[in-house]
């Protein structure tokens, strides 16, 4: 997944026309997106709905980028299978939407896909450190997670540079990837705390030039 030291920008399509999700998914691809981030929430472990299995599939025929699909539902093991069928690459479960989160992660491995693992801002990273061989991904949410557009919470930053520490400490793999109020002016501190994934969902769409604010995301 991780192209050497390059930033990965992976643009979040609930920020997106929802009238034209095909469009819009092809639009990320052309702009030089390198992953696209599909949110499913279910208005219970988060307070809003967006979409389930038949949208990742339907998106599926649009694209060839990763789809990195973080789901944001409680009870995640039931669905898993349901997202692998899908289409998706990655599938993120929350460390606070299942109480045997190491099981949903071996399945998710066991279907031959990255494994990732994402917490809230009030949620340690400590709490992670029996599951970091099994990860292949670790999304720290920078928001509280349900909704685009939010403020970055600058403290959750230090989780990343702590899970910088942790995996360089265990010789662990995985890929820090940050989510929530990333833009022109908060994606330097994520990348100076060590993120290798960025997920920007309203600073993509608001933008007149997608390709332009992507590449300006990367800070290069
Ligand atoms: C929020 C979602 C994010 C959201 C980010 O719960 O997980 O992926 O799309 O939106 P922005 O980039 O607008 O903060
Ligand atoms: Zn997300």
């Amino acid at each position: 997944m991780a192209e050497g030291n390059r930033t990965l920008v992976a643009p979040s399509i609930l920020s997106a026309d929802f009238g034209h999700l095909a469009e819009e998914v092809k639009r990320i691809e052309s702009g030089g997106g390198d992953w696209i981030h599909l949110d499913i929430m279910d208005g219970v472990f988060v307070p809003n709905i967006t979409f389930g299995p038949p949208m990742v599939s339907a998106l599926r025929r649009h694209s060839r980028l990763p789809f990195d699909t973080h789901l944001m539902i409680i009870n995640p093991e039931k669905y898993v299978s349901k997202f692998v069928d899908a289409g998706a690459d990655i599938i993120t479960i929350h460390y606070e939407a299942t109480v045997h989160v190491h099981r949903v992660l071996s399945q998710i491995r066991e279907f031959g896909k990255k494994a990732g693992i994402s917490i809230v801002p009030s949620t340690p990273a400590a709490m992670l450190t029996e599951l970091l061989p099994e990860l292949d991904l670790i999304l720290v949410m920078t928001v509280n997670p349900g909704f685009g557009g939010q403020q970055l919470i600058p403290q959750t930053l230090q989780k990343v540079s702590q899970l910088v520490e942790m995996r360089h400490r265990g010789e662990h793999r995985y890929l820090i990837e940050v989510d929530g109020g990333i833009n022109g002016g908060t994606c330097k501190l994520a990348i100076e705390a060590g993120a290798d994934v960025l997920v920007a969902g309203s600073a993509v769409f608001e933008s007149e030039n997608i390709e332009k604010e992507i590449n300006a995301l990367r800070c290069r």
